[in-house]
């Protein structure tokens, strides 16, 4: 009998948004940032013993990539060795990891797949079947969350449910992640509009080294502890017009920082400006609360009240869509497979 590790973390998308580092080794964000977690998630098995092939995942020992080299298996390998090197954790260990929408329909991927590939990592290692035992081994979520924060970043914010806020702190010792409210205190819906199925062809990683190269950067950096406060408070009230406002605002200045970074950084592309648009033209229609938000890529969140659902979708019949609500946050547990097969 093999026991398999099973976690589930899930992605959010930034309301204020994380870009440009203070120091890129340690992952410290220029700024705080804040978000919403994502009812969309990424799903890692883990287990002492060889796990049997599985459509669609990719493969790991924690030494060595088990299938093609991609993108996201070399990021998550090198976070594996750095995690293995940093707790001193020896023994080699299997895992798959699986996004449900595969990464390639154009939805960053990256918070949720090294989240989850933490949290599968770590239990496996420790022999922790629930995140309340892994934390009577010390690792708890905090620790988790600053844990995955080095494999990427916004990661860390996925380790809670509901809208969490990532505080940078003093120093890159003293950043914290907080929750702010939880799943149930507001029920808002992202409807991702995918404009575009492309790989974007500058990293995330690419872009928070060139966001300081933009003259638009630092101004940025002086005007968000006010943003930050007022998204607050748009949250704490529920006031979706406030929070509307806001987040174009942010999302447009994020963009508007990555296209002036030398060399620039284009991410949206006509399709993006040709739905922007016309949601231009159906608020004028329909005076819908329905906002944009954008990361770095060229599709579009749509922020709004699960009430309006219906409406967003019957706008929406010719594009192609997902549907997120809000989520509680991570998972974990076991499961057993007979003879290394489940
Ligand atoms: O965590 P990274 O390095 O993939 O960067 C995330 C950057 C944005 O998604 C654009 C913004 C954010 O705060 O999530």
């Amino acid at each position: 009998m093999t026991l398999i590790y099973k976690a589930r973390v899930p992605t959010n998308i930034a309301f204020l948004k994380y870009w440009g580092k203070s120091d890129a080794t340690q992952q410290w964000p220029a700024n705080d940032s804040l978000s919403m977690t994502l009812d969309l998630y990424s799903e890692t098995l883990a287990s002492r013993e060889p796990l049997p092939a599985q459509a669609g995942a990719y493969a790991f020992s924690s030494d060595q990539a088990l299938t093609a080299s991609e993108a996201f298996l070399h990021k998550g390998l090198r976070h594996l060795q750095w995690l293995a090197a940093q707790l001193d954790f020896s023994e080699r260990i299997y895992l798959h990891t699986r996004n449900e929408f595969p990464a390639s329909c154009g939805i960053a991927s990256s918070a949720r797949g090294l989240g989850s590939l933490t949290l599968a990592a770590l239990a496996c290692w420790t022999q922790s079947s629930s995140l309340s035992q892994l934390a009577s081994c010390g690792f708890t979520r905090e620790r988790i969350a600053q844990l995955a924060r080095a494999g990427s970043g916004s990661a860390c914010r996925s380790f809670w449910g509901g809208f969490v806020h990532w505080q940078r702190g003093e120093t890159a010792q003293t950043q914290s992640v907080l929750p702010l409210a939880s799943q149930d205190h507001w029920d808002l819906r992202d409807t991702i509009v995918i404009v575009s199925t492309q790989e974007k062809l500058i990293s995330s990683s690419q872009g928070h080294r060139l966001a300081p190269t933009s003259v638009q950067f630092v101004p940025r950096l002086a005007r968000l502890p006010a943003r930050l406060a007022e998204f607050q408070t748009a949250i704490l009230q529920k006031n979706i017009r406030q929070l509307g406002q806001l987040l174009e605002e942010e999302a447009l200045e994020m963009h508007a920082v990555m296209a002036s970074s030398q060399p620039p950084c284009v991410y949206m592309s006509e399709a993006t400006q040709t739905f922007l648009q016309f949601l231009q033209e159906i608020r004028v229609q329909k005076a819908l609360p329905i906002y944009f938000t954008l990361d770095a890529g060229p599709n579009v969140h749509l922020i709004y009240e699960a009430r309006h659902q219906e409406a967003v979708a019957s706008l929406l019949k010719t594009y192609q869509t997902i549907d997120v609500g809000i989520s509680s946050g991570p998972s974990l547990g076991t499961e057993t497979a007979q003879d290394g097969h489940h």
